[in-house]
């Protein structure tokens, strides 16, 4: 697709309806699009913004073995919870669609017919784990055991979470089902694989030259240099066949009429893509379009933005399997983006090390589209990129405050001052001194002109998925506002050169108008804002940037003179100090009541009661922990965190410090004298900034009291084996 598309199909990851967004996500693939989407329909393009959830797969059934749920209610809680939050995010999709949709399961079989009924597939039996006292086969993901290639423990069957290797259930050392916690045995189950050793050669032409099928396809120097790297190692590595059907219980079912399919559903990396095509469908069915000319005219151009992790699914899986289909387009790009990290450290689920997009917009709904703003100055669209608390800050306050809601500021309340808020007529001819204006173009017409260019920028890095270059290019446009006012100092030449200063502020409300267009992709919700302060119509999305270049091109102005502006306002607020110390707090409270060294409910029964539900651990493994007596000598409250108390132990007449998150169940004047048992030999870890060196251990009762674990003797130090 070297010439302009006719039409876009713009696609974001599917994300799994098995736990809440973080910040993360929605920088990696949900923000960009919204972002190239918006100006897609801005430039009059004709576009198709598809996403829904991806509601099948282990990770979703695990999820309900947790909560104690069934598959059903989990996706229904997330699939209603993602709807809400991209809505309050401002991701303007045109669909927000799922995959337990009837639709979706006819249209993936379909996709599984057709490839059956052409032979793509290579029918093979292999054998796998079963757990039998659960009575099934089990997914990669319930499958724990020792990664061979770091030692971890608790490596699962897909993946070492520790040393990042990709692994298959049989690497597994002393593999264990995480269901019953039983040995799972080797069963011989068949299932139907996709040849992608066959497709080696051709994926990699298409990968590295663009060409397909003998003609040329996309621009491989537009994608972006991780993304072709990524691709070129898998294929380095060499494709094998992957099995495309799962033997599992919750999924789309492997049509009934092919022999052999009883107890199959199709593998989730199968489904979920073509989740993009079924939810195509529905969005056409509801808006009287075909969803054909979108999937199968070549004149279409289908783009995936997608977080690093799903390249080898975009970029090489699914479309072998749209090409062993037969008629589809492929991706003409994929412009994956790397990981965001957090205050230094990787955003984790698991250690609750993350900003919930819910939550956050929940608490501050007015900070939607300063959050918009960082995460796209800090998008990890080349290399993984940093979100901390006081960057968030300075970006608000430096950018948005300092230099945007400023001009935007100034320009009000000088018009309001000078000509009643009145867009002020002027003098084409005024001469303005040191001025680029000459004998061909007037200095208004010049700067307009500038205008122009400086809103082709935004345009231009924006379809170059250069989102981080795209905001600065519109941040400049108020910068060179700023710049305009402060060169010219209207507040002090007014009494002098009245025809000077009508120019001024006239060129300068043509400037804020602009802004409200080339702010709108990044930030809509403030660009509406803004409009209302000029008083000018809200903004139609569809075709406005291609009559707002046009009219600054054809020198006409965006705002004419005498319309009436209303009273400024503050287009964003300053963050304070204390803000942001209430965000870090926050986080760094709720990542220690979900890390092992401040008890939580969960760790605190699993160490008390050892019940069900834990795979049994060897006597090597329980004799390598140090658990011992204690007694408390002090206790305090952790400044700003609520659940925290820092406590100094006696053991054996050395004191030790350990960080608790009892707080909410103990005041810290009950607790010196207190006897206890503590785990001596966890691993030191700084919360807070102060050094944790073991965890107490306690007991929860029905209601989720904690009540300390004590030895029959008050001795300090004995050894608990
Ligand atoms: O990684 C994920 O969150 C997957 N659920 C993404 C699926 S994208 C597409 F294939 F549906
Ligand atoms: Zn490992």
């Amino acid at each position: 697709m070297i010439h302009p598309p006719k039409r876009y199909l713009v696609t974001s990851a599917l994300p799994y309806a098995n736990g809440p967004l973080h910040i993360g996500h929605l920088t990696g693939a949900y923000l960009p699009a919204d972002i190239y989407v918006r100006m897609l329909r801005m430039l009059d393009h004709d576009v198709a913004f598809i996403c829904g959830s991806d509601e099948h797969g282990a990770a979703i059934t695990m999820r309900a073995i947790k909560e104690n749920s069934t598959p059903q209610a989990i996706i229904d809680k997330y699939h209603a919870l993602f709807t809400e939050t991209f809505e309050k995010a401002g991701i303007s999709f045109d669909i927000y669609h799922r995959t337990s949709s009837p639709l979706h399961h006819e249209t993936s079989q379909e996709f599984f017919r057709s490839l059956y009924a052409q032979g793509q597939f290579v029918e093979e039996e292999s054998e796998q784990y079963y757990d039998q006292q659960a009575g099934k086969f089990l997914a990669d993901r319930y499958i724990k055991g020792t990664c061979p290639k770091c030692g971890n423990p608790d490596a699962y069957g897909d993946q070492c979470e520790r040393c990042g290797s990709s692994l298959s259930p049989l690497d597994l050392i002393n593999p264990v089902s995480t269901i019953t916690g039983t040995k799972p045995e080797l069963r011989k189950t068949t299932h139907w694989y996709l040849p992608l050793d066959k497709y080696e050669s051709w994926l990699r032409t298409w990968v590295e030259s663009g060409i397909l099928d003998g003609a040329e396809h996309h621009d491989p120097a537009e994608w972006k240099t991780h993304v072709i790297g990524q691709c070129k190692s898998w294929l380095d590595g060499g494709l094998q066949p992957r099995a495309m059907t799962r033997d599992l219980d919750w999924g789309v079912d492997v049509p009934q009429e092919i022999p052999g399919s009883a107890g199959k559903k199709l593998y989730v990396w199968m489904d979920a893509p073509i989740g993009y095509i079924s939810a195509t469908k529905q969005w056409a069915a509801d808006h009287q379009k075909d969803w054909k000319a979108y999937w199968q005219d070549p004149e279409s151009a289908l783009i995936h933005f997608i977080g690093k992790d799903n390249i080898v699914f975009h970029c090489l899986i699914f479309p072998a399997i749209l090409k062993a289909h037969g008629q589809y387009n492929l991706p003409v790009n994929v412009p994956a983006n790397q990981f965001l990290n957090l205050e230094e450290q990787k955003l984790s689920t698991s250690r609750n090390w993350a900003i919930w997009v819910h939550e956050f917009l929940q608490d501050h709904p007015d900070h939607t589209d300063a959050l918009r703003y960082v995460l796209t100055k800090n998008m990890p669209e080349a290399k993984d990129a940093e979100f901390t608390w006081k960057g968030y800050q300075s970006d608000v306050n430096a950018d948005l405050v300092g230099n945007l809601a400023n001009f935007v500021q100034r320009v009000l309340v000088l018009t309001h001052k000078f000509y009643e808020g009145k867009v002020p007529e002027f003098d084409i001819d005024t001469p303005i001194v040191g001025t680029r204006g000459d004998d061909e173009a007037s200095w208004h017409e010049v700067e307009m002109m500038d205008l122009f260019d400086r809103m082709w920028s935004v345009q231009d890095a924006i379809s170059k998925f250069d989102f981080r270059g795209g905001l600065k290019a519109m941040l400049d446009i108020s910068s060179a506002g700023n710049q305009i006012l402060q060169f010219n100092e209207p507040w002090k030449a007014h009494k002098t050169e009245p025809e000077t200063v009508a120019a001024v502020l006239n060129l300068c409300i043509q400037y804020v108008a602009a802004m409200s267009y080339a702010m709108h992709p990044f930030m809509p919700a403030a660009s509406a804002r803004l409009r209302r302060l000029l008083a000018l119509e809200p903004l139609t999305e569809q075709g406005s940037w291609v009559t707002t270049l046009d009219a600054l091109a054809a020198g006409e102005l965006l705002v004419p003179d005498g319309h009436t502006l209303h009273q400024p306002e503050h287009l964003f607020s300053r963050i304070e100090d204390e803000w942001i110390g209430m965000q870090v707090a926050k986080l760094h409270e709720m990542s220690a009541a979900a890390t092992p060294q401040a008890v939580t409910p969960a760790q605190t029964e699993t160490v008390a009661s050892a019940t069900a539900g834990k795979p049994p651990v060897s006597y090597d493994d329980f004799a390598k922990m140090d658990i011992r007596t204690a007694k408390v000598l002090a206790a305090e409250r952790v400044p700003k965190a609520d659940k925290l108390l820092k406590l100094t132990l006696d053991v054996s007449g050395v004191q030790r410090t350990v960080v608790s998150g009892i707080a909410m169940h103990y005041a810290p004047e009950e607790l010196p004298g207190k006897h206890v048992v503590i785990l001596a030999n966890l691993e030191p870890r700084k919360i807070r900034g102060i050094e944790s060196q073991g965890m107490i251990l306690m007991a929860e009762d029905g209601d989720g009291r904690l009540h300390f674990v004590q030895a029959a003797s008050d001795e300090s130090g004995m050894t608990i084996s």
